[in-house]
């Protein structure tokens, strides 16, 4: 057994422990008061590693060399909060930066204005983001004159950071690498001019994500390519209602980081279609991704600067894409469906399709309007499932027209097609069936025709 001087070791051990940890430099974390007294602006910068990951370092603002663990060879990321009505710390900073440092060898800089962001008055805040945004630019123009490149320098902006960093970019003369904006804040920048608020002048590349255009977030596009998902306003598993709370204020909001994390894990690629409209998007208008050559349609998040040159070229790209209620958010499982009818006249109505491999069935309802079909006219459609079947040994499909007074529809289905959006798999056919209103149909699939429908 132990003798007491070996406890007293661990305990010393422990000890000290606890006491590196306490030496890392935290996020300003207020508390409500602060938001009500208001707080004059001030700017923490707090460093990360690969060498220190976990435990934060407070920058000077003026002496970098005071910091060897900054490294100005190395490629800086900043990150930047948004609005902080209560004045708490984000709940994903420590995710974002524990990813970004997984994926490449950074200095991430946490750009904690707290003080300037907790206010009840939301209006200070904006106000705010100018006063903040120069103090970065100064910081900036140091590591510049050390020795950074700004090409190799990333701003992630969250709301009111998303405008911040477009300031900040702006007082570089658009220098900077990559902005990336985290739904963008609406309400104060919505219909104000490019120079006040984040656009497309402001680094070398913009990309924007937008989760609540219709509340917190900014409607029209504001990057070279921006990302509408679920069409950019609600957010799947985001509550409706006023009743769940504050959630209800947030969620779609949030939801924005939480795919950007994700993007940054690689679970499975997002692949955004360039669309003018999310309806046209639904009803499969937008599936084309051959100006993107072999690299397809843009996939969202971290890795679009894969698409970087071509994006540049195209100008400005309005994407969209869909996405579950919760992780893993990327929908593995997109298809293609073009019917042709022979029906004398034209019938309007649901398509229900769904895939079996033996145990497995997934759905897909493609009911977000009524499809017209018509005689001898291919018709699109885009059906997401709600699994991904690796092999399709068997396809159901039904036909309803949501009218229950009516008499039973039939459709005479010359041919219907199934073309995997992410697979480079031989689409699936089948030809000549009837689709009886409400009956479901069950095949077998065969390879299609070469032919000239
Ligand atoms: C930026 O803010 C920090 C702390 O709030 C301050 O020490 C520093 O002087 C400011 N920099 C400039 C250029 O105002
Ligand atoms: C990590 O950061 C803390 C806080 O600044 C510092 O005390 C510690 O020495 C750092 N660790 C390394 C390995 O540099
Ligand atoms: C910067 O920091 C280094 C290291 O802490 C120190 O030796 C130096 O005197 C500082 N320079 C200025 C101008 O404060
Ligand atoms: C700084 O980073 C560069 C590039 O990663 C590396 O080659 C160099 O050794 C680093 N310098 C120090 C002092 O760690
Ligand atoms: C953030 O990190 C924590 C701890 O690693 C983890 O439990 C949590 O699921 C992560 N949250 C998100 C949204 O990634
Ligand atoms: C931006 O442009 C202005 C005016 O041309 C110039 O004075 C300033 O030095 C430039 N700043 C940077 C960081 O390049």
């Amino acid at each position: 057994s132990m003798f007491p001087w070996q406890y007293l070791a661990l305990l010393l051990l422990i000890v000290v422990q606890i006491c590196k940890a306490q030496r890392c430099d935290e996020f300003t974390d207020l508390n409500f008061g602060h938001a009500f007294i208001g707080t004059s602006i001030r700017v923490k910068l707090l460093l990360y590693t690969r060498g220190n990951g976990t435990c934060a370092t407070l920058l000077s603002h003026t002496n970098l060399s005071a910091q060897p663990l900054l490294n100005l060879s190395r490629p800086t990321t900043f990150v930047i909060h948004g609005y902080r009505p209560t004045g708490s710390s984000p709940v994903w900073v420590n995710n974002l930066t524990e990813l970004l440092l997984h994926r490449e060898d950074l200095n991430v800089i946490v750009v904690d204005w707290n003080y300037g962001a907790a206010n009840v008055n939301y209006l200070k805040a904006v106000e705010n983001t100018q006063k903040a945004a120069a103090n970065l630019t100064a910081f900036i123009k140091i590591m510049q004159e050390h020795g950074a490149s700004l090409t190799s320098i990333h701003l992630i902006g969250v709301s009111l950071g998303a405008h911040m960093s477009g300031f900040v970019g702006a007082n570089l003369n658009g220098s900077i690498g990559r902005i990336t904006g985290l739904d963008p804040a609406g309400p104060q920048f919505t219909g104000t001019r490019p120079e006040d608020r984040l656009d497309s002048t402001d680094a070398q590349f913009v990309d924007v994500l937008h989760t609540d255009m219709d509340s917190l977030g900014f409607r029209e596009p504001l990057g070279h390519i921006d990302f509408y998902a679920n069409g950019g306003a609600d957010q799947p598993g985001c509550p409706s209602t006023i009743f769940s709370g504050t959630s209800y204020f947030k969620c779609d909001h949030q939801r924005s980081v939480f795919l950007y994390l994700e993007s940054m894990r690689q679970t499975c690629p997002i692949r955004a279609f360039p669309c003018s409209s999310y309806s046209d998007f639904l009803d499969g208008k937008c599936l084309d991704c051959d100006k993107f050559g072999a690299a397809g349609c843009p996939v969202f998040g971290y890795d679009v600067t894969q698409w970087e040159r071509v994006l540049l070229k195209l100008g400005q790209t309005k994407t969209f894409f869909t996405t579950n209620s919760m992780s893993p958010f990327c929908i593995t499982s997109a298809y293609r469906v073009d019917v042709i009818i022979w029906n004398r006249d034209a019938r309007w109505g649901y398509i229900t399709v769904k895939l079996h491999d033996k145990g497995t069935e997934a759905v897909a309802t493609i009911d977000h309007k009524s499809t017209k079909f018509q005689k001898y006219t291919e018709t699109r459609l885009f059906a997401q499932f709600n699994k991904d079947v690796k092999s399709v040994d068997k396809v159901s499909i039904m036909f309803s027209t949501g009218n229950v007074f009516k008499p039973k529809y039939k459709l005479r289905v010359l041919r219907v097609r199934l073309t995997h959006l992410e697979r480079k798999d031989r689409p699936l056919c089948r030809y000549d069936i009837v689709l009886e209103e409400k009956t479901e149909v069950t095949f077998r699939p065969i390879p299609c025709e070469e032919s000239n429908f």
